[in-house]
Formats: C-alpha cells, structure tokens, sequence
C-alpha cells in the first residue's frame, strides 16, 4: 500500500461523527481532519468551532471542510452518516436504508482513488463493514467496523465499578455482532490479573451478578436512546483509540469489527473479535480459547449476520 498522510476524511458530521472529530483533536491523532455532510453550512460552523478550540489542543490539527475529491490522499477515511437508530428500533432495522446511502458513499469515496483504511460507525455496523469491502474492492485488511469496541469499553466501566478497580485493570472483551447477539468472551477475561474464570469457581454466585453486568452492557445504548435520542461520547472515544491504533502503527489489539476467513471456524462475514491493528489496517486477527458456550453463542451471532448478506448483493 502506498504511503498516505496523517488526513483523515469523516463522512458524516451528526452527533457521532462530531463527538469522533472532538477526541480527535482533544488527543491531536490526525494532523488534518477533512469533514463531509450534506448539511454543509452546519460543518462548516463545527469547523470554525472546533478550529476555535485548537489553541488548547495537545498537537496541530488542521480542520476543514471538503468534499469527496479529498479521500484521494487520506490516511482513513471514516463514515459515521446514515440513518440512526430510534427509540425501540434495533441497529438491525436501520440496515437497508443505511445499504442504500452506504453504495453511493462507498462509490464516491473510490472515484477519488482512495487507497487508505475504512473505519466505519454507521449501524448495523457489522453488515455495513461487511458492504464496505464489498462496494470498495480494497483488501479485506483495509475496511474496519468500529465493531465491540464501545460494547468492551462499557463492559470493563461496569466491570471496574463491579470490583472497584480501575478500568485499565479490567481486560474483558465483548465479541459477536454489536448488537443483541453479541456475548462476553468470560473464559478470556481477568480484573486485577485475576481470571474471571477462578472468581466465578471460588465465588459461583459471581455468575449471575456478571450476567446482570453483561446485560447491562448489550442493552446500554436503548437505555440511552430512549433518554436523550442518541449515544455521542463513548462512540465518539472508541473510534479514536480505533484511529490512534492505525495511525500511530500501535499493534494493538482491539475488537473492531473484520472479515472472517475461516477464524473462528467462520467465513464471509464481518464480525466484532480481537484484532491486531496497525498502519495496514487489520493485520491479525486474535483466536482466543472459547469455551462450548462461547462459541455456540459466537456461532449464533454469525449466523444472525449472515442473514444480511444477500442484502449487500441485491
Ligand atoms: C451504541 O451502541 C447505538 O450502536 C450505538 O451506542
């Protein structure tokens, strides 16, 4: 892959995309943020805004409004537009107007010549990560979905809560779709570097009370829908800790959303799992030991994507 500047160019400038480019330049990721939305008079009023901001910001971050023609030479290329989940709508439902919007922005993106790496928030995230490499043609290892990353952030907050521990001692993930099928990979996890898994043998009542952690985590964003229409903040931060793994070529591991080719014993389909992130994109995807429960639950969260696919094609 040829070599792309720091730009990153985000589709989309809703309560979403804005909390995205808010972290970015509050953490100085990018060194230049490209911002695309219909509504041009309302980006262009949040690129004043936030250049107003930049005085304070850790690093120079040069914010702009610009049009598809900018993708051309981005390092990343993010898409937070499309439709939005309403109160009592799952992210599933928002699928087939979200394919539409998503086909023509996918097409204008690669009439630019664009080389970089998708990182796409839009719901159903997992079905539309899925239609982005198929609509784009890159490489599998270029085209990312945000995927369980906010799932696992919200997972080890509660968790960190739960114990009392801070949440940087909290690794747990959550895998599977982001949304209703997803599942804790609890056989993976440890607090304090203590396996979940020995808590729950000395303590077997800690199961329900994780379960009721877990619940609380899938169900989080209708909690918050239904309270003030959309969820900003968390989204916002998961996709630039997405961004700064790329672009600083971290080797992280995170669980964004990716293309299984035969991991997990899947195929042909974009899913939530730990996945290695570098300036190529999705460089490794990470198998962790599932125990039988995990992987029927995994299993079923495939097969609930699975049911998209001949959407992408139609
Ligand atoms: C979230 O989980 C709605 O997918 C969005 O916050």
């Amino acid at each position: 892959m040829k070599y792309v500047p720091n730009k990153i160019v985000l589709v989309g400038t809703g309560a979403v995309g804005m909390a995205y480019a808010y972290a970015l330049v509050n953490q100085g990721i990018c060194e230049e943020l490209v911002l695309i939305d219909l509504n041009e008079a309302k980006s262009r009023a949040d690129v004043l805004d936030l250049n107003h901001g930049e005085a304070w910001a850790p690093s120079p971050v040069q914010v702009s409004f610009g049009s598809y023609a900018d993708c051309q030479d981005a390092a990343m290329v993010v898409i937070c537009a499309g439709a939005a989940q309403k109160p009592g709508e799952t992210r599933l439902d928002i699928a087939d107007i979200n394919l539409r919007i998503f086909r023509e922005i996918v097409q204008r993106v690669q009439a630019s010549g664009f080389d970089g790496i998708y990182l796409v928030a839009t719901n159903p995230v997992d079905v539309l990560t899925y239609a982005t490499w198929r609509f784009s043609g890159l490489p599998a290892e270029q085209v990312i979905g945000s995927g369980t990353t906010l799932d696992t952030a919200r997972l080890r907050y509660h968790l960190g809560e739960f114990f009392e521990v801070s949440t940087s001692n909290v690794h747990a993930l959550i895998i599977g779709e982001h949304g209703d099928s997803e599942l804790p990979a609890w056989s993976a996890a440890s607090v304090a570097g203590r396996s979940i898994s020995r808590r729950i043998a000395a303590d077997p009542g800690l199961r329900d009370q994780l379960d009721a952690i877990f619940q609380r985590t899938r169900d989080a964003a209708y909690q918050i829908i239904d309270a003030k229409g959309s969820t900003s903040y968390g989204i916002g931060m998961s996709l630039a800790r997405i961004t700064r793994a790329i672009l600083k070529n971290e080797k992280s591991t995170l669980p964004v959303s990716t293309l299984l080719r035969g991991e997990y014993g899947h195929e042909d389909v974009c899913i939530g799992v730990p996945t290695i992130l570098s300036r190529g994109g999705a460089r490794h995807v990470v198998e962790l030991d599932l125990d039988e429960t995990e992987q029927a639950a995994f299993d079923a969260s495939v097969a609930t994507l699975r049911g998209f696919r001949e959407r992408v094609d139609a």
